[in-house]
Order: structure tokens, then sequence, then C-alpha cells
């Protein structure tokens, strides 16, 4: 517990450094524009060999589109377009109202979470028009790490669903997800939601999501993200892998990225992978 608070107070503080720079003078804690959220840059890794597959990858609390990037530019996929954009600064509760960069905001991470629909909502439909332009030929998914890989599993919930929580219509045809020490929202009215109708639960059973967790992340419990993956195998997503590193903490290692690589190339069926 201590050192998830001293997690927490890294971050807030790494935050209190982006924000002083960085954060627009109406984002003050307790309001929110009414110009709705304002979302940072978006960064893009464009791919070195022929582009056959765009993925958007989602940051943790507080981090940013511009540290994604140099990590995914990194990563042996030529035939990869990264789409790494920075999420709103607004107040989060974890940190005490504190603004910080979030897709959505959260209370304490445990299964007894509260969901901010209205703020996933307006994420995961950024992220969905971000993918809105990419050529017809090209596979799409979405990524990303701790509270980037809780909004890219709603997004994977909205598309089986085909509606956002607020009943719009999701369009975009997601390909795979990759979720990295999260969790899913809304994990408890999943099940009764797929089982719902035939086409939901067709969409559900063949989409292609990996998730990876360290056993040992004070910051989003082993625990939750292992429930989550079998919340979301429960509800008939049929080809969730779910993959515990021993040990591991609220970080990612090179093992867990070689795991990743190899699974996107295999089931996007990118060119030159083995
Ligand atoms: C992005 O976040 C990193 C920490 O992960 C920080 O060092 C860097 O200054 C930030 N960049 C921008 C453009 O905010």
């Amino acid at each position: 517990m201590k050192e998830a608070l001293k997690e927490v107070e890294k971050r807030s503080k790494a935050c209190f450094g982006f924000i002083a720079v960085a954060a627009p003078s109406h984002m003050n804690p307790g309001s929110r524009s009414t110009r709705g959220y304002e979302f940072g840059r978006t960064y893009v890794v464009r791919p070195k060999g022929k582009h056959q597959a765009t993925i958007v990858w989602l940051h943790g609390l507080g981090d940013n589109g511009s540290s994604s990037s140099q990590l995914l530019e990194s990563l042996p996929l030529p035939n990869i377009k990264w789409i790494c954009p920075t999420a709103p600064s607004r107040p989060v509760s974890l940190l005490g109202g504190f603004p910080c960069t979030a897709w959505f905001d959260v209370g304490e991470i445990s299964e007894d979470l509260h969901d901010d629909i209205e703020g996933l909502d307006a994420s995961a439909a950024h992220i969905a028009n971000l993918l809105s332009t990419e050529p017809t030929d090209v596979k799409v998914g979405i990524g990303g790490f701790s509270m980037g890989a809780a909004i890219a599993l709603y997004s994977t919930t909205c598309y089986a669903l085909g509606r956002y929580g607020n009943g719009h219509p999701y369009t975009i045809n997601l390909r795979a997800t990759v979720g990295l020490s999260g969790w899913l929202p809304g994990w408890r009215s999943l099940r009764s939601k797929i089982e719902s109708s035939n086409e939901v639960a067709r969409r559900a059973a063949s989409m292609p999501i990996i998730l990876a967790h360290g056993t040992s992340d004070d910051v989003v419990p082993y625990q939750f993200g292992e429930k989550s993956a079998q919340t979301l195998a429960m509800a008939g997503f049929r080809q969730v892998m779910f993959k515990p590193y021993e040990g591991l903490g609220h970080y990612t290692v090179p093992k867990e990225m070689n795991e990743v690589v190899h699974w996107l190339a295999s089931r996007l069926g990118l060119e030159g992978s083995r």
C-alpha cells in the first residue's frame, strides 16, 4: 500500500510538472470545460515498411503520447502505423481532484470502482475518430498501458456491442486489442449485454485480445486484471489470451513487449513476420 501511494505521489508530481507547462487555464479541479474534453497532442509513428495495420496506443495516467511513440518506434513491427494520442487534462479523483492527463476519471482502482461512462465514451469516440480515416485495406486495433489498457478494453466492448455506453453507434471494425497492466471498465454488466444478441456475441467471439499483467502490480491489482480477463472470457470473448508476469510491478518489460510483437504480427498477418 505504501508503495502504491508512493507511485501515485510520483505520478502526481510528474503531472504537476506537465500541468504547469501545458494545462489550459480553465482546467481547475472540480470544474469541467463546457466545451467538452480537450485532448492533447497526437504523435504518429509511420510504418517503415508496407502499411498493413494501424494501432492507436493509449498511455497511462499522467503520461502522454510522446513517450508512447518513443517506446513503439523501437519495436520490430515495420508494417504498423502507431497513433499515440494524449489524454485530456482533468481532475482525477484518485489524486484527490488534482488535474492530470487521464482518459476518464477514476477513484480507487479496484473491482468496486465506479465507471465514468461519460469520460469513457468521450475518449473511446476520440480514438475511433483517429482510426476512421485509415484506408479500408489496413487492419486497425487499439492497445494501451494501465488506464490506457482500460480504455482500449472499453472500446473493444463498444465494438462488440456496436454502440457506446451512451447508445451512439460504434462504427470501427477492430481487429486486435492489447491491454497491459489494465482492467475492464463495466465488467459487472458485460455478460448480459453480450448475450443480448447473436450478432454481438459473434463479434465478441472472434475478437482477438491479448492481456498481460504483473503479479506484483501494486497500482492496478493483479487480481483485478485477471478478473477482467475472466469476465471477458465468460461474457463470450473466446480469443482472450491472458499472460501473467511473475514478480512484475506496474510497468512493462522487454519480454512482455516481445510477446506483444509476436502476437500482433501473427494475429494481423503482417508481412515479414514468422
Ligand atoms: C511526456 O511524459 C514524459 C514522462 O513519461 C515526460 O518526461 C515528458 O516531458 C512528457 N512530454 C510532453 C511533451 O509532455
